[in-house]
């Protein structure tokens, strides 16, 4: 039974994914991906793709396990909706500092509780560095827009780290103000997909009130 739904669920993605690798060639949107050193790619054409597929579905899978908020599914790509989920609660620790407290009282894991996310606040920003304060994620923009971008606004925000919302502090010039705080050194290596995975996932998770606003 479990065979019968996985095995057209795996060719599905098989197909998508190539469809996705053949049309991505680097469409990566706006800002520059620093430090693009082109190492050389070894010949990569004897690898076996399949488990790397398998790998990808796994992903997926994990990342609708561990999504910690009821998702809205409408309209949405399922699969993208599962990786994003991945990278945003299993790789890019977003909640760390987006969601303020992270974990729910009782459920700090380093104070030796078991494990519970601020499901509440989740993603709502609000978390003070200095004078540097977390932002809202949730899709609360009008037609569901996580922190209110459109995906081109937040993929050059992750891309460039520009703060299009101008807020301060304004480092290091008004007119040249950059995110202080939030990885995006880091998080603009990603290959274009990633990113629309996390802006995808982020359209599901439930709004809330956060900062700005
Ligand atoms: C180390 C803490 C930290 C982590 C981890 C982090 N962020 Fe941030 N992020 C911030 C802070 C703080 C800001 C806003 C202020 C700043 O950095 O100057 C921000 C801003 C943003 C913004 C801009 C929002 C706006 O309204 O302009 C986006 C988008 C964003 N983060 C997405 C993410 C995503 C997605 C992840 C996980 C993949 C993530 N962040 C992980 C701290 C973090």
């Amino acid at each position: 039974m479990t065979r019968r739904i996985l095995m057209p669920a795996l060719l599905t993605l098989a197909v998508c994914t190539l469809a996705v690798a053949t049309h991505a060639q680097d469409r990566e949107g706006t800002g520059t991906v620093q430090s693009p050193r082109g190492g050389p790619v070894p010949d990569l054409s004897g690898v076996d793709s399949s488990g790397f597929i398998l790998t990808e579905f796994q992903r997926i899978v994990r990342g609708f396990q561990i999504a910690p908020v009821p998702l809205n599914l409408q309209n949405k790509d399922l699969a993208l909706v599962g990786l994003g989920s991945y990278i945003v609660n299993a790789e890019g620790g977003c909640n760390d500092c987006h969601t303020n407290p992270p974990f729910a009282a009782g459920g700090d894991p380093h104070m030796g509780q078991p494990k519970r996310i601020n499901a509440e606040r989740y993603l709502a920003g609000g978390t003070p560095f200095g004078p540097v304060i977390s932002r809202n994620l949730t899709p609360y923009g009008q037609g569901g827009k996580p922190a209110n971008y459109t995906f081109d606004e937040f993929r050059r925000v992750l891309r460039t780290g520009v703060d299009l919302k101008n807020l301060e502090p304004h480092v290091p010039s008004a007119d040249h103000d950059l995110l202080q705080v939030m990885p995006w050194p880091v998080f603009q290596n990603q290959v274009d997909r990633d990113i629309r995975a996390i802006y995808e996932y982020l359209r599901a998770i439930p709004v809330r009130e956060g900062f700005p606003e």
